[in-house]
C-alpha cells in the first residue's frame, strides 16, 4: 500500500512531492508512519521494480533514448546531491542527476530505467555509513550507466532500432565502440571541441634490437620521397609473383579472459596440404615449412621471399618466419592480441591492424576491415586490396609504384580491451570464413 501510496504521489502532476504533500493528495492513504518508514528504509537496488516494469511495458519495438535527468533540490541532504548541471533549471545547481532510458516508438516514449548518478564526493566513508550507501555502489560514469540499462533493456526483450542520446553520450568513444559492436545503429551527439578519431599514446617499451631503433628508423625515413618511390638498385630485377594457391594452412586464432590471460597463436602447414604427407594412424598432416629456409641465394621460395646466406639450411636452425603473433602491452598490461595468416602478408597484416587500433583508435573489427597493402621487395610490386579506391590507386602509380591489385589480401584476427570500460572486443576478419565470440 505504501509503495501504491508513493507511485502515486511521485506520478501526480503536483510540483510538490515532500511527503506531507503526497499523502494529502492520494486518493487512499496509508498512515504517515508507514510511509515515511517505506520511503526512508526504501532499498538502494530498486532491480526489482524496473524489472517488473519493464515486463509490463506493451510495446516492445523502438529506438532507445539515453538522457540524464536532474532532480532541483533545496538542500544537500538527498544522496546524490552536489553542485552539477541542473538540466531541468538549464545551470549548474544544486540537484540529483538520474541517468534514465526510454522506448521511443514513434508515437510515444516509455520510460524503461534509471540509476541515480552518485559524486565521487558521496563516497567518502562518512557519507556513506550516513546516507546507508551499500558498499557495492561504486563511482560510474553516466555512460557505463546508459550501457548496464541498455543490456537490462535488451535482455528484457526490447528489440532496439536505434540508440539515441546527447554529446553526455556521444563524446564517448567506448560507449560508441560498444554500440557499434553490437551493430546497434546510433545517433548521438558529440561536442564541437571533439576528435573522433584520437590517437591513443604510442607504446614506448624499449626493444633492444637495432632493427627497431628509432635511429634506424629514421635513417630509412629519410630515404622516403613523398613524391616518388625510392629506386633500390641492387634490390635487382623482380621475381614474377608465384600462383597464389597458399590461401588455408594458416590459422590464427586470438584469446583472451578476465583473469588477464591472453593467447595470441598462429599456426601452420605452410603451403596447400603442407609437405602431402600424414603421419599414418594419426591424421597429422605434415608441414613443408623448409621451403621457408631460403634453397640458395636469390632463389626465391613458395611466397616469393628471396633470401641468402643467413637463412640456409643448417643443423639446429630453424626456418625464417613471417608468423607474427602479437600481443601489444600497455602499462605492462595487455590491450591487443593479433596476428594474422597470408605467408609474408602476415607482417604487414598485423602492422596495419596495430596502427589502425594504436595509432588510429579505431575499434578491432574497423581496424581489420581497413583496405590493406603489402610490398616485400621482391617482387617489386605493391599488393594492394581495390577497395582502397581508384584514386588511391591513381596517386600510388603516379608515385612510380607497380601495383598489383587484389580483391582481398589476408586473414587477421584480434582482440582489444579497453582497461577503462573493462571490456573486450574481439574481431574476425571479415574477408573470410570465421567468428568473434565472447562468454
Ligand atoms: O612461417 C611462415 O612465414 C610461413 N610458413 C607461413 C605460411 C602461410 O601463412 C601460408 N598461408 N596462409
Amino acid at each position: 500500500m505504501a509503495l501504491r501510496t508513493y507511485v502515486q504521489g511521485v506520478f501526480s502532476d503536483s510540483e510538490r512531492k515532500s511527503m506531507q504533500a503526497m499523502l494529502a493528495r492520494v486518493t487512499e492513504p496509508v498512515s504517515y508512519q508507514a510511509f515515511q518508514h517505506f520511503i526512508t528504509h526504501a532499498p538502494w537496488d530498486a532491480d526489482r521494480v524496473w524489472r517488473r516494469l519493464r515486463a509490463v511495458i506493451p510495446e516492445r519495438r523502438g529506438m532507445l533514448i539515453l538522457d540524464g535527468t536532474s532532480f532541483p533540490k533545496q538542500g544537500p541532504e538527498s544522496v546524490g546531491v552536489a553542485r552539477q548541471y541542473c538540466g531541468a533549471l538549464g545551470k549548474i545547481a544544486n540537484c540529483q542527476v538520474a541517468t534514465t532510458v526510454a522506448l521511443w516508438t514513434g508515437v510515444r516514449a516509455w520510460f524503461l530505467g534509471a540509476t541515480l548518478y552518485v559524486p565521487d564526493t558521496w563516497l567518502t566513508p562518512e557519507r556513506r555509513q550516513l546516507a546507508r550507501i551499500p558498499a557495492a555502489v561504486e563511482f560510474q560514469e553516466k555512460w557505463r550507466h546508459a550501457l548496464t540499462l541498455l543490456r537490462q533493456v535488451r535482455a528484457a526483450g526490447f528489440a532496439l532500432t536505434a540508440v539515441i542520446g546527447d554529446a553526455e553520450f556521444g563524446d564517448v568513444t567506448v560507449l560508441r565502440a560498444v554500440l557499434h559492436r553490437l551493430r546497434l545503429p546510433y545517433a548521438l551527439g558529440i561536442s564541437s571541441t571533439l576528435t573522433v578519431f584520437l590517437g591513443r599514446p604510442r607504446l614506448v617499451a624499449p626493444v633492444p634490437r637495432g632493427l627497431v631503433s628509432k635511429e634506424y628508423a629514421a635513417k630509412l625515413a629519410k630515404r622516403i620521397q613523398l613524391g616518388r618511390t625510392t629506386p633500390v638498385a641492387q634490390h635487382g630485377t623482380p621475381e614474377d609473383a608465384s600462383e597464389n594457391v597458399f590461401g588455408q594452412h594458416t590459422t590464427h586464432f586470438a584469446t583472451a579472459d578476465a583473469e588477464g590471460n591472453w593467447v595470441a597463436c598462429t599456426a601452420t602447414i605452410n603451403t596447400s596440404f603442407g609437405s602431402k604427407v600424414v603421419v599414418p594412424g594419426t591424421g597429422v598432416v605434415l608441414n613443408n615449412q623448409m621451403d621457408d629456409f631460403s634453397i640458395q641465394p636469390g632463389v626465391a621460395n613458395a611466397f616469393g621471399l628471396v633470401g641468402a646466406e643467413a637463412n640456409a639450411v643448417a643443423p639446429g636452425k630453424r626456418p625464417l618466419s613471417s608468423m607474427s603473433p602479437t600481443i601489444v602491452l600497455k602499462e605492462g598490461r595487455p590491450i591487443l592480441s593479433v596476428g594474422a595468416a597470408g605467408g609474408p602478408t602476415i607482417i604487414s597484416q598485423t602492422l596495419l591492424a596495430i596502427i589502425n587500433v594504436i595509432d588510429f583508435g579505431l575499434p578491432v573489427e574497423a581496424a581489420l576491415a581497413q583496405p590493406r597493402f603489402h610490398h616485400q621487395w621482391k617482387p617489386d610490386e605493391l599488393k594492394i586490396e581495390k577497395r582502397a579506391g581508384q584514386q588511391v590507386l591513381r596517386e600510388l602509380e603516379k608515385r612510380g609504384h607497380k601495383l598489383a591489385p587484389v580483391d582481398s589480401l589476408g586473414a587477421a584476427q584480434a582482440i582489444s580491451f579497453d582497461a577503462q570500460a573493462k571490456v573486450f572486443f574481439g574481431a574476425h576478419d571479415p574477408r573470410v570464413e570465421g567468428k568473434a565470440e565472447g562468454f
